[in-house]
Order: C-alpha cells, then sequence, then structure tokens
C-alpha cells in the first residue's frame, strides 16, 4: 500500500463512476456519497460473496431484512440513547467542534470514544498546549462533553414536539435481535445458530472524513451467532477465523491485515477485536469489528419489552437467554479496503504507465468488455454485436466497448477492473476467431468465438 494514496483512490472511483460525493450539485454533503454505474455493481458483487459465505453456504445461518426504522424504545433498551456517544469541545474562538479522542490520537496520545468524560479529560487537559482548532488555529477549547451519535427522525410525528423520537439505526444489528423470537418460532433453527443482514445504520460523526472511511450513513454486514451461555469461546474464534480467510478468499493480500484487540470495550461487549486494513494514507484502522456481546442485547430487549426472549431447547428443555457473538463490518469500508488492494500502477514497455484495479473476478463490476477493432466499419460491428450479445447473456456484466482506439479502451477497461477484452477485427470474419485480453498480463490470445 506503500506508495499509493487514499487521494489516488477518491480520483479513480469519481473519474470511473465508482463513488461520487453526495449531493455534489449542491456542493456536496459532509459524509455521504453515491455510487455510481460501477461501484453499484462492485458493492453488490462484495453483498452476494459475502452473503453466499455467511448464509447460503452455512446450514447454520440464516439471513433477514430488518425495517430501517424501530420502536423508540429499542434506542433505550440497546444503551445507545444513553451510552452511544462521542468526546466533543468547542473552540471558544470560531465555536469549531472536535473530536478529542481524534485530536489526542494525532498526537499519539492513546485515547478512545470508550472513555469516560473524565478520563478523556484528564489526557485533553494534560495535551491542550499541542492541540489547534483545525478552522482558526486557536488552542481555547471547552472542556470535552459526551454527545450522542444517534439520528433523529419526526417518522409518525404529526405535531413537531415530540420528545420520544424514532431514531435512525445507529447500529444495523439491533434488527436481529428483534427478530430473533421470529426465527426460532418459525424455522428450525436450534442453537447454536446465526443471523445474518446486510442493513442501513447513521451516525451523527462529527467529522465524517477520509472518504468511505467515516461516513454519516453506512450500511453494515453483520452476523450475531447465538450460543448457550458460556459456549462463547470457540464461537468466538472460528467466526474470527472465517472472516480473516473470508478476506483472503475475495483476494485482499494477507499483509495489509491484522488484528487489533480494543483495551476499552464499548457498552455492550465483554472482548472485542479489530481486523485493522492498511488503508492508503490511513495506514492500520479498523475494518471489521469482533464483538462477544454475552447476553446483553437479548436481556435488555426482554427487560424493555416485557417478553420473554429465553430460548428453551427442544430436547433438553433447558431454557436460557443466549449469549452472542457478533461480526460487523461497514461495507464503505470493505469497499474502500477492496479498491485499494486491488489498485496498481505499472511502468509499461514503452515508458509510459498504466493503472489496473486487479479486482477478484468474481468483484470485477464489468466481467468482459466486447469491441469491434474499429468503429467505422459496419461488418465487424455486426460480428462484433453479435459476439456481445452472446456473451452477455452467458456472463450477464459484459460491456459494449467501441469508445476511442483500442488503446484507450483497454486503459478504461484496466483501470474499471475489467479482467477479459475481447476485440473483434479482420480475421474473425474469416475464421471465426478473437483476440482475448487478460488484465493482469495484458497478454493476448487468439480464441474461437465458441470457446468464449
Ligand atoms: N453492531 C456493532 C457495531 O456497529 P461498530 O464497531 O461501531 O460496531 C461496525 O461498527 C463496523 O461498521 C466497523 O468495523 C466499520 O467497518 C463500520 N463503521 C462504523 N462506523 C462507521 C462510519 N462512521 N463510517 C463508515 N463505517 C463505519
Amino acid at each position: 500500500m506503500s506508495d499509493v494514496k487514499l487521494e489516488d483512490i477518491v480520483s479513480l472511483c469519481k473519474r470511473r463512476g465508482f463513488v461520487y460525493q453526495g449531493s455534489v450539485i449542491y456542493g456536496g454533503e459532509a459524509g455521504l456519497y453515491d455510487f455510481g454505474p460501477y461501484g453499484v455493481e462492485l458493492l453488490n458483487n462484495m453483498k452476494a460473496a459475502w452473503w453466499k459465505a455467511n448464509v447460503r453456504d452455512r446450514d447454520d445461518f440464516v439471513g433477514i431484512d430488518s425495517a430501517i426504522f424501530k420502536h423508540p424504545t429499542v434506542w433505550d433498551a440497546s444503551g445507545h440513547a444513553t451510552g452511544f456517544s462521542d468526546p466533543l469541545a468547542e473552540c471558544k474562538v470560531c465555536h469549531t467542534r472536535i473530536r478529542v479522542d481524534k485530536e489526542l490520537e494525532a498526537i499519539d496520545v492513546t485515547a478512545d470514544e470508550k472513555m469516560s468524560e473524565a478520563e478523556i479529560n484528564t489526557l485533553f487537559d494534560e495535551n491542550r498546549s499541542k492541540i489547534k482548532c483545525p478552522k482558526c488555529g486557536s488552542k481555547d477549547f471547552t472542556e470535552s462533553k459526551a454527545f450522542n451519535l444517534l439520528v433523529k427522525s419526526n417518522l409518525g410525528d404529526f405535531t413537531g414536539d415530540n420528545d420520544r423520537p424514532v431514531y435512525l439505526p445507529g447500529e444495523a444489528c439491533q434488527g436481529i435481535y428483534l427478530n430473533f423470537k421470529n426465527v426460532v418460532d418459525t424455522t428450525p433453527m436450534k442453537i447454536p445458530f446465526g443471523i445474518a443482514q446486510i442493513g442501513k445504520a447513521f451516525r451523527n460523526e462529527i467529522s465524517p472524513r477520509n472518504f468511505l472511511f467515516r461516513t454519516r450513513e453506512m450500511e453494515q454486514a453483520d452476523t450475531q451467532f447465538f450460543v448457550k451461555p458460556n459456549e462463547n469461546k470457540y464461537a468466538y474464534e472460528k467466526a474470527k477465523q472465517n472472516r480473516w480467510q473470508w478476506y483472503l478468499d475475495i483476494g485482499i493480500k494477507e499483509q495489509n491485515l491484522r488484528w487489533k484487540q480494543h483495551e476499552n470495550l464499548v457498552f455492550y461487549a465483554a472482548d472485542a477485536w479489530d481486523i485493522e486494513y492498511n488503508f492508503p494514507s490511513l495506514g492500520f484502522d479498523e475494518l471489521e469489528g469482533f464483538h462477544d456481546r454475552t447476553d446483553y442485547d437479548l436481556s435488555q430487549h426482554m427487560k424493555f419489552s416485557g417478553v420473554d426472549l429465553n430460548y428453551q431447547n427442544p430436547i433438553t428443555h433447558e431454557k436460557y437467554i443466549p449469549w452472542i457473538i457478533e461480526t460487523s463490518v461497514g461495507l464503505g469500508r470493505m469497499f474502500l479496503a477492496v479498491v485499494s488492494d486491488a489498485y496498481t500502477v505499472e511502468e509499461l514497455e514503452n515508458g509510459e504507465s498504466r493503472t489496473v484495479l486487479k479486482l477478484h473476478p468474481d468483484l470485477a463490476p464489468v466481467k468482459m468488455a466486447v469491441s469491434p477493432l474499429l468503429k467505422n466499419k459496419p461488418e465487424l460491428i455486426e460480428k462484433a454485436q453479435l459476439v456481445y450479445k452472446a456473451m452477455k447473456k452467458k456472463y450477464g456484466a459484459v460491456m459494449w466497448d467501441d469508445n476511442g482506439n483500442i488503446g484507450k479502451r483497454y486503459r478504461r477497461q484496466d483501470e474499471i477492473g475489467t479482467p477479459k477484452c475481447v476485440v473483434i477485427d479482420f480475421q474473425t470474419l474469416e475464421d471465426d476467431t478473437v483476440t482475448v485480453r487478460d488484465r493482469d498480463t495484458t497478454e493476448q490470445i487468439r480464441v474461437s468465438i465458441t470457446d468464449l
């Protein structure tokens, strides 16, 4: 990852229709991004690969898709209404707010958002002389205060003065806990088993930054594995191994991944680890979180809802509140890791360079591009269209590309990560063979159309 910069990735994503700044025609909106034509294909392929590995290929998992909006009490029960906050301080000169834990980290003082207000303020006071307001340069700040991250909505509020707002989810996984009993009652699943979901989450991040790394709207791919009390250790280790292997299976280089254990635990966790990825410009930082949540979630929902969420073993009739092992990854961070890992700049023999996204073929937004060698020769176009239609029927994500000369087409397809480029030339008209160029080696071979 050494010489690739985050700005190179942002530039490629914008230039090639992967990711756009949200609401850009109005000047953009912080922490919000839109996925373009190739971005949404890559995102959907990542989701499909994740779903296959975590639901389809597993006998002990089912998937759900819960509503974004939830009863307001869900966030009291989960602890987010009171305990889900970032430590913020305000510049007394220009009123800019800073995230105190992040400013401390930037000057190599170990801090995070899970510390108590008093702990953060002690560290802040010791280091005030080294922290400047990013806007006006002043060092005169208020003390650090916890700022809740939940985003409010006015759903169902027709008066405008509702003091029990329906929050948007601060974490997508609550939908899984709310449906635990439904799944037990309506499917043959027996503990130990898991529920997986890809769902939206929203956080009022004070300083959304670093492109898709820290956004205010995100999608989380979660697995929640329900186990018998005290049978958490094996399931936790297994979940960690499975997810690490999955990143290798989708082509992420192992040297760009590492484990980190949390020292300060979030309010719901008894143990927490992250898989960190070596993001360009940012270095190693959290990609996916692993939480040993014990019986916290189901106990809380049982207490607040009054509904019995105990599980009863159908054979022994033993009753207990299951413990939960969670894996949770933001798809934006996964997208950034996948694109960064695939991003390669190569020197060519003629002294020029090419940028190529060496994506795993299963993730590539376009699997194959089909081109006529020249676009002003009707006989080549007619033949190329026949090949294109046949390939599209066979592989789906196939692109017709007759824009610019052949060299430009190859550059464009390299940058969006298309594994194979097929060109129809004059020889095709004689012997029904085409050239197939490989993205990674740039080697071209001649193949019969029937063998494509
Ligand atoms: N349900 C557990 C949970 O939400 P988390 O560590 O707060 O735990 C899980 O978030 C994952 O969601 C993170 O590992 C990260 O990939 C992603 N994530 C969290 N906050 C994010 C943000 N502001 N922007 C983008 N992704 C984020």
